[in-house]
């Protein structure tokens, strides 16, 4: 019974159309390949993750990771990098940290977390994580109590004097200072920020947040104009 071969050629019109229509990232297909954990850290990376260190075939690009000459692992995106403090494989959940904040300096979180299309990057904002806010860098002081201080060390001066603040994601825009400029958009598991204190922000932020991941085996992904289909 010669069943497959009736289908064969229809197949290979769709893989033509797909390699010629669809952006490379989309159709890496049948290079996902589970090659066995490697830790960075203390880090379990199986697929579907992959780090940048190993061979081309194995695990999705678009779940790759970075570890960096310190044994961090690395999530870099678009507008931010983050340390991925664990991974899980069962709620498909991974824990992230600004990679600019340090414990006991003054730094701030300048990492923003923004959903992208699916073929982009396959993490979302968890339940947990679901709410975020502005870090605003101003020119001038701002005497409002929508904006908390962002700054861990008020003595710190910069040149051109800039002050930096949080503002609520509900802020409206009329609230929005002319003197301000938006410099992230942070993710942080608060519900709101209204009368938290500056140091329990912090507190909040060094725990890191919480991303879903979402995974599609590659060749059931197509990628046609930052739509999502699944076939
Ligand atoms: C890493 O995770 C894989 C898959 O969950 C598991 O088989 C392996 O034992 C883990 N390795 C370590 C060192 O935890
Ligand atoms: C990173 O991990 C590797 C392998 O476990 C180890 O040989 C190396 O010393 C570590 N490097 C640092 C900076 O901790
Ligand atoms: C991941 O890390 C966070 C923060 O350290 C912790 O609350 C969570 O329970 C950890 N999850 C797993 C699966 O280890
Ligand atoms: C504050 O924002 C301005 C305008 O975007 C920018 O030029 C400046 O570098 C920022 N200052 C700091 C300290 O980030
Ligand atoms: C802010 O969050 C607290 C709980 O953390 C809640 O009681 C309060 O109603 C919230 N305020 C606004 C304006 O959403
Ligand atoms: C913040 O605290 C002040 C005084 O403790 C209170 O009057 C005000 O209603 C609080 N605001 C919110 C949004 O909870």
């Amino acid at each position: 019974m010669p069943k497959p071969k009736a289908q064969l050629p229809w197949f290979g019109l769709m893989a033509a159309l797909a390699l010629f229509l669809l952006p490379e990232a989309c159709i890496a297909g049948r290079r996902n390949k589970d090659c066995g954990f490697t830790l960075c850290g203390d880090v379990n990376i199986s697929y579907p993750f992959r780090l940048t260190s190993q061979p081309r075939e194995c695990g999705v690009r678009r779940l790759e990771l970075e570890c960096d000459s310190n044994n961090r692992t690395t999530l870099v995106m678009k507008y931010g990098r983050f340390y991925v403090q664990n991974i899980s494989y069962v709620y498909h959940t991974i824990q992230v940290i600004d990679a600019n904040l340090g414990r006991n300096d003054c730094s701030l979180p300048r990492s923003s977390f923004i959903s992208d299309s699916i073929c982009k990057t396959p993490y979302r904002a968890s339940y947990h994580a679901r709410s975020f806010m502005y870090l605003v860098n101003c020119t001038t002081p701002i005497k409002s109590s929508l904006y908390v201080d962002a700054s861990r060390c008020p003595d710190r001066s910069f040149l051109p004097p800039t002050y930096f603040y949080f503002l609520d994601q509900q802020t409206k825009p009329r609230d929005f200072d002319q003197f301000c400029t938006v410099e992230a958009r942070v993710p942080v598991e608060l519900e709101n920020i209204s009368n938290v204190s500056t140091l329990d922000i912090y507190e909040k932020l060094l725990l890191g947040f919480e991303l879903s991941w979402r995974y599609f085996d590659d060749h059931l992904l197509y990628c046609a104009e930052d739509k999502l289909q699944v076939m």
